[in-house]
């Protein structure tokens, strides 16, 4: 197993899956996840690869669509499950997302969601993303936003001391320990495209997270709302999650 230096959230016999998921009641978020993947992953796939995709969550949406599919994450814990799930459908990889064990160009897609919270240097993420997918490939990313309309409000009010209009990376040491990273839309969309990837489409995701919203509308009302929002309320950016699928520019 390698190991990294630079973990933040260590996920091994962590059971995300039961804890944050299942325990926590998160079918909202889980839905309004897929209809984002389902509408950014291209239709047909060769050589697919899903980064940081921890137990397979989202592996059902992506096996159907590609010749080969595989799962990399940090957690060996994370991956047995995956493998016990799917099996010989999806290979599964361990390692470090700073140093991806996969050659220049391997991919021709990639998907890496609920993921950039965890990574103090994003820059480098981005640029391991970059190398490892082929030119004119697609990556779809989840994006953790720093700029949400509770966080403003919340600003706006005195409550927080972090500004969510400025472009600095948040690092929120009130939800963890080691904190959990949070970015400005502007400022990860300056690093994708300096990377060298084009901006091809933005969704606005889990627009309606939100306990409250849950109790007064029910997840079955709050689905039916997001399906329209994700593209609506796309260019303002608000939500929690922001969706980007990248095309890495360059001759085929
Ligand atoms: C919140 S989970 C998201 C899993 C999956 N993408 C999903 O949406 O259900 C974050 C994942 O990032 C992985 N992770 C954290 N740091 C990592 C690193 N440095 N390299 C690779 N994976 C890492 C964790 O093991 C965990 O499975």
């Amino acid at each position: 197993m390698v190991k990294a230096k630079d973990i933040v959230s260590d996920y091994n016999g962590y059971d995300y899956k039961k804890i944050f998921w299942e325990d926590a009641d998160r079918k909202y978020e889980d839905a309004a996840d897929r209809m984002a993947v389902k509408k950014l992953l291209p239709k047909h796939m060769d050589k697919f690869v899903d980064i940081a995709g921890g137990y397979g969550r989202l592996a059902d949406e992506y096996i159907p669509r590609s010749k080969s599919a595989t799962l990399f994450d940090y957690s060996q814990s994370e991956l047995d499950d995956a493998k016990k799930k799917y099996g010989k459908k999806l290979n599964t990889v361990q390692g470090d997302i700073y140093k991806l064990p996969f050659k220049d160009g391997e991919f021709s897609s990639l998907m890496m969601i609920r993921a950039t919270h965890h990574f103090k240097d994003i820059d480098k993420v981005v640029a391991e993303l970059y190398r490892i997918l082929q030119p004119g490939g697609v990556a779809v990313i989840e994006v953790a936003n720093k700029r949400t309309l509770p966080r403003i409000a919340r600003y706006l009010t005195g409550r927080t001391k972090i500004s969510p209009f400025d472009h600095k990376v948040a690092n929120l040491t009130d939800v963890a320990k080691s904190g959990f990273y949070n970015y400005h839309p502007k400022y990860i969309e300056d690093i994708f495209e300096k990377q060298g990837f084009k901006i091809d489409k933005v969704l606005s995701v889990s627009n309606f997270r939100s306990a409250g919203l849950k109790k007064i509308f029910g997840t079955k009302n709050l689905v039916k709302m997001e399906k329209g929002a994700q593209t609506v309320l796309a260019p303002i950016r608000f939500a929690p999650s922001i969706y980007y699928r990248l095309v890495k520019l360059g001759d085929k």
